[in-house]
């Protein structure tokens, strides 16, 4: 198994994954976040490749104080086998790389089990609560995450 920027030609499958996986909400266009991600030299997509075939994927990037870290998702049939663990890590070499110095991710509340994954990997529960704002007054009336 790699890991590396995701090609363009797994893209679609990149969003299926998401899609499978529960990550995707109505109002936000994951291939739009992914053309986004790709674009510029502070983020980028990165893909577990297996035998040609998409096995995962963790969207990353930083903001010149910390990195974040999207999308992490590992093809249903390969969960459970460290792929998880390895494109978390792979994250956390991308932006310590670029000399951050702390990753912080967001987890929807109804994500339980998924939390545990973060904890196992180091990660904590922070004193704090994220506020955010749609500059399309439509999108914002439409969501809250
Ligand atoms: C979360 C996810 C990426 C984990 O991938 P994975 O390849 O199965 O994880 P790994 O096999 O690398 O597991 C690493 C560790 O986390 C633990 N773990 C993984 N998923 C867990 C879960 N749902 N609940 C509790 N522990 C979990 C494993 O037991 C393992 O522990 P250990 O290394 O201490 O023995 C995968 O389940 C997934 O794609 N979920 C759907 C998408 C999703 O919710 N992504 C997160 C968005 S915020």
């Amino acid at each position: 198994m790699i890991v590396e920027r995701l090609p363009e030609h797994l893209h679609e499958d990149a969003v299926s994954l998401w899609e499978e996986a529960g990550l995707t909400r109505p109002w936000n266009d994951p291939r739009a976040d992914l053309d986004r991600a790709l674009a510029g030299p502070t983020s980028t997509v990165l893909a577990a490749v297996e035998e040609g075939r998409l096995a995962g994927t963790a969207m990353v990037g930083h903001d010149g104080h910390r990195g974040w870290v999207y999308y992490v998702a590992v093809h249903p049939s390969r969960r459970g086998n460290g792929l998880g663990r390895e494109l978390m890590a792979a994250a956390e070499g991308w932006v310590a790389g670029r000399g951050i110095p702390k990753m912080q991710l967001m987890v929807r509340s109804t994500n339980t089990g998924t939390r545990e994954f973060y904890e196992r990997m180091g990660y904590a529960v922070q004193d704090t609560v994220v506020l955010g704002k749609f500059f399309d007054p439509e999108r914002q009336a439409r969501q809250s995450g």
